[in-house]
């Protein structure tokens, strides 16, 4: 794993508090996923890199499925997480059909050869973070049941904040060790799998300190941020400075199979 976000947890609670981007991921993956429990005895929901499991209560909450219709399983490297996401997500996901349990948990992706196929692959803001993105979307499709859908959010290289992960990388000449939604396009143009693309726009407004615009940095570039020079990427958010708060307007890429 590339990030550890049990090292961020409160940094990306900061960010997710000032931006009102899982709210408009949330609703467009609802609008996405309408209806679709709907005639089906059951839903087998994976989700990639479910944090603490706010993003997909929010989303369960959007859908209201039955709980007896829905069984998930959470991908996610940092225990503590995996186990925070349980508590939170148990009571949406109480489908134990065919023996398999109502939530399983794993800080990898499960192999088809040993799983169900999902009728519901998500991934939000994950795939960043990923060691091999090929490898992985590969994975995340072999894991789809016919019929089914994998809804992906990432940002790409045009969005505000990546540009952070540009500078600070490029102050320090390496390149950014993270992907983008580009990289996803492109892979699932490389496997021949069909896919659509919609932009979900969002805001993030903060109280403008250096302190809170240090809480963004240290969520951006975690534990690289302390060999980069810490100015240059403070004055970055000169530009979206206004009547004392930071204010950025960008968007992320959705990507939906199926
Ligand atoms: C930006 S958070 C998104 C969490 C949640 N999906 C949400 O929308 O709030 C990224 C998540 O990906 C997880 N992650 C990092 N590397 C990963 C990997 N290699 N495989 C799966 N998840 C990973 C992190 O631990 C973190 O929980």
């Amino acid at each position: 794993m590339s990030k550890d976000f049990g090292l961020i947890a409160d940094d990306y609670a900061f960010f997710m508090t000032h931006a009102t981007e899982a709210e408009h991921d949330a609703a467009d993956y609802a609008r996405e996923l309408a209806g679709f429990a709907e005639g089906r005895a059951f839903v087998r929901m994976l989700d990639f890199g479910a944090g603490g499991g706010e993003f997909t209560e929010r989303l369960l909450k959007k859908l209201a499925w039955p709980a007896e219709k829905l069984s998930l399983h959470l991908v996610e490297p940092v225990e503590s997480q995996r186990a925070e996401a349980v508590k939170r997500l148990q009571k949406y996901a109480t489908c134990s059909e065919a023996g398999t349990p109502a939530i399983a948990t794993s800080a990898r992706p499960p192999d088809a050869s040993s799983v169900k196929p999902f009728d519901v692959v998500l991934s939000n803001h994950a795939l960043y973070y990923v060691d091999d993105l090929a490898e992985t979307v590969r994975g995340l499709v072999g894991l789809m049941a016919p019929g089914g859908k994998l809804l992906a959010a990432m940002a790409s290289w045009q969005n505000t904040l990546m540009r952070l992960w540009q500078l600070g990388f490029g102050l320090i000449d390496q390149p950014v060790p993270y992907y983008a939604a580009d990289d996803l396009t492109a892979e699932l143009d490389h496997l021949g799998v069909p896919f659509r693309t919609s932009k979900s726009h969002y805001e993030l407004r903060f109280p403008d300190s250096e302190q809170n615009r240090l809480r963004m940095l240290r969520f951006l570039l975690a534990e690289h941020l302390d060999e980069m020079p810490r100015d240059e990427l403070l004055a970055f958010f000169d530009q979206h400075a206004q009547g004392g708060e930071i204010v950025m307007r960008t968007w992320s890429e959705h990507v939906v199979v199926g």
